[in-house]
């Protein structure tokens, strides 16, 4: 167990239930090892809802003063799309069309109660995302879009730029009722890729 990451994650509150201190721990701990090895690109979290994640990767950063780092994140700030075929099943039926919706001004308001600098917020839907709205290099990105084509989607737009060594944090992996992540997944990089699961997160390591 990395002792300053722990101690980092109970020094402060989940601003929301979507994500719990065993998988936030997972994700600081693969963004420590890619800061500590020097791996070259920014950050990225694509679904990043009221900042719940967010707010501790920029803590992270912040602590680490990597500062020449920019940290992007992406959503719709209008809840979740509609669920395509893959995403169903006979359970995860809370998950509907435009639940989860949160204001960007939200979003912001919780960065500076926490007194953080901001991240890069790009509002929009995935799919209307072009090149020039991700970094041309990533060292590190969190997927947290839930759905099938979200997942795909956002793994589109950041597994090209993700740099050796580098690391992809996936939220719900294997999950029963979020199907579609792991089958975007699957979809994505056939058997070619070995995905790790710790918590509710997958991790895959750029080779
Ligand atoms: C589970 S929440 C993210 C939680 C966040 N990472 C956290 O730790 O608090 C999923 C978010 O993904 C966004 N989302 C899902 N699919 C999307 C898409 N295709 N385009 C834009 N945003 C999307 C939703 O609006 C929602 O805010």
């Amino acid at each position: 167990m990395h002792k300053e990451i722990l101690k980092l994650i109970n020094s402060h509150a989940l601003i929301s239930d979507q994500i719990d201190r065993r998988s936030l721990y997972v994700v600081l701990e693969n963004l420590e090892k890619v800061l500590a090895n020097g791996v070259p690109g920014d950050i990225a979290e694509f679904g990043c809802y009221s900042g719940t994640t967010s707010l501790f990767i920029s803590r992270l950063l912040l602590k680490r003063a990597e500062h020449s780092r920019q940290f992007h994140v992406y959503d719709s700030f209008e809840g979740l799309p509609a669920k395509s075929n893959e995403d169903e099943g006979s359970v995860g039926h809370e998950f509907q069309e435009g639940k989860l919706q949160v204001s960007k001004k939200d979003f912001i308001r919780n960065y500076h109660k926490a007194g953080l600098p901001l991240p890069i917020i790009h509002k929009g839907w995935f799919e209307d995302l072009t090149d020039q709205d991700v970094p041309g290099k990533l060292a590190f990105t969190f997927l947290d879009g839930d759905f099938y084509d979200s997942i795909y989607q956002s793994l589109q737009l950041s597994w090209p730029r993700l740099s050796r060594g580098g690391v992809l944090c996936i939220d719900d992996y294997m999950r029963e009722a979020l199907p579609g992540v792991a089958k975007a997944i699957s979809k994505y990089f056939g058997t070619e890729i070995k995905t790790i699961k710790h918590a509710n997160i997958g991790i895959i390591t750029k080779p």
